[in-house]
């Protein structure tokens, strides 16, 4: 699978008409949630670490402790999600169906209108995973290989008439840990009870790990050293045709939410290099960097392993540098405009193209500048912080980081606010490269009179 740009270029789009200047907490769903009528679906907790990351641990926690940023601000406090003491009553489709049905009264947002039900169950799946841990699902498949797998079979498919069949998620997602935790200690019908037999520790540890036995996927990741997957490739310097010898390459190794790890090589006389023993995990994304000549930095795609496969090319070019800035152009603007109490609330994207076969550097320190208009409120650039890559000046900011040469190599997405007495705006715009493609998007005043002067792009 390989993340192109034009897929960052229409999520940079749809980003554009959905967020705000000042990006509010996604609380306010005016969808109302469908009945449920859901189909239950074996979840794969790993799929859903990114939406935990980005949807969840803003109140719940990166860690499910309730302790998100977000936290402190609501007037009730999120549930500890990862603390399976706090959960043991909670079954996962009572989960599910808080997480897309939400209770607003509390403060906990639905889902069901953002997220497919297969989100909300993978989601769920991971938020029920910071509960256990790798050594408890060990200690667990040792406990149940032993004491539970002559009944209920190695793969949870029941060994004997009359045991339920942990393999069907439909079934035990309706369970609660704590129902669990009491057949297991007291037995149940046919089942004996363990309590005099394991400790508690053990018990809780083998119905930890009878949980996963219904899952799509794994509780956690494998360790990420000693897989079979090899990412390999030429680094050239498409300036003068050349390989590029003695480069050091990095490659970043990273899951949905975060880089995990990163390692590094040098490329040989041809050019090549290659890392192998990589997990080949589908969830897992990689990406390698370099920079040439000293500081211009490079990098590649993201790539994943798709099923089955073990091997990937993944070809990086780096080039001369040169400060002639001719072959800048700002292949496509677009502006949009809407209103609010007192301020016009601008967002605009400029994608940057760099002919010829060199890297634009500009003066070593500045290298593509951007005007902005007088009075501009909440500066926003590639939501980074103003200060390191962007710097704001008297008269806009700059970008500092060199512009490879190619279509579309640059994205910059600005959002800003102008001040705005709800009859009179003048908009005026200008770019100090020639632009192909200009458009405004400008929402719609009613009764008010705009003045507006197209927004022009100087050649
Ligand atoms: C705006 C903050 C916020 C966000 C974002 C949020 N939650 Fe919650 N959530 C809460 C609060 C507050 C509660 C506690 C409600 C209560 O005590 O009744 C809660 C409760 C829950 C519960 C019920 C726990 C229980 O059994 O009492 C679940 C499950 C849950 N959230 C899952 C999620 C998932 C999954 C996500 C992400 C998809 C999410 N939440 C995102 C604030 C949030
Ligand atoms: C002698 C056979 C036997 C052994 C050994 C056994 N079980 Fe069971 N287990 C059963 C039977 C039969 C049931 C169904 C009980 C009932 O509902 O009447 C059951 C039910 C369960 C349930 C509840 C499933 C549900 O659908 O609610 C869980 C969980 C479970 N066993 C886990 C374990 C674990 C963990 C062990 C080992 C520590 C274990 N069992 C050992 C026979 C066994």
């Amino acid at each position: 699978m390989r993340l192109t740009r034009t897929i960052v270029i229409a999520l940079a789009l749809v980003a554009l008409l959905v967020l705000p200047v000042s990006p509010a907490l996604a609380q306010d769903n005016p969808t109302p949630a469908p009945p449920a009528a859901t189909e239950i679906l074996p979840p794969t907790p790993l799929n859903g670490q990114g939406s935990f990351a980005q949807n969840c641990a803003p109140c719940h926690g990166a860690t499910g402790q309730g302790d998100g940023p977000s936290a402190s601000g609501l007037s009730v406090p999120p549930t500890a999600l990862g603390d399976r003491a706090t959960m043991a009553n909670r079954s996962p489709q009572d989960w599910f169906s808080i997480t897309k049905n939400g209770n607003m009264a509390r403060m906990m947002p639905p889902w069901g209108g953002r997220l497919s039900d297969q989100e909300i169950w993978d989601t769920v799946a991971y938020a029920w995973s910071l509960g256990a841990t790798q050594d408890e699902v060990d200690q667990g498949r040792a406990v149940y290989e032993v004491n539970c797998a002559s009944c209920h079979g190695a793969d949870g498919k029941p060994a004997q008439p009359g045991v339920p069949d942990l393999t069907d998620f439909a079934a035990t997602s309706a369970a609660s840990n704590a129902a669990w935790d009491q057949v297991v200690s007291q037995g149940k019908g046919a089942m004996p009870g363990f309590g005099g037999k394991l400790s508690e520790a053990e018990q809780r540890a083998a119905v930890t790990y009878a949980r996963t036995l219904s899952l799509a996927g794994p509780l956690f990741r494998a360790p990420l050293t000693g897989g079979t997957g090899v990412i390999s490739g030429t680094i050239s310097n498409a300036t003068t045709g050349q390989p590029a010898p003695n480069l050091s390459v990095e490659l970043g190794i990273f899951d949905q939410a975060s880089q995990l790890e990163t390692r590094t090589t040098t490329t040989d006389a041809q050019g090549r290099y290659e890392f192998a023993a990589l997990p080949t995990d589908s969830t897992l994304a990689f990406a390698v960097r370099t920079t040439y000549p000293e500081n211009v930095p490079y990098s590649s795609d993201f790539v994943s392993f798709e099923e089955g496969e073990t091997t990937i090319n993944l070809p990086v070019l780096v080039y001369e540098t040169t400060d002639d800035p001719s072959g800048v152009r700002a292949e496509r603007v677009h502006y949009i405009m809407e209103f609010d109490a007192g301020r016009a609330l601008v967002a605009e994207l400029v994608l940057l193209s760099l002919d010829g076969d060199r890297a634009f550097v500009g003066d070593g320190n500045h290298v593509l500048r951007f005007p902005l208009p007088p009075g501009v409120q909440s500066l926003n650039v590639n939501d980074e912080e103003m200060g390191g890559r962007f710097v704001q000046t008297e008269t806009g900011f700059v970008d500092r980081l060199p512009l490879t040469p190619g279509q579309n190599t640059r994205q910059i997405v600005l959002r800003y606010a102008l001040p705005f007495d709800g009859t009179n705006l003048d908009f005026e715009r200008s770019l100090p490269y020639p632009a192909s493609n200009v458009n405004a998007l400008i929402s719609d005043l009613g009764r008010r009179t705009l003045k507006r002067t197209n927004p022009c792009a100087s050649a």
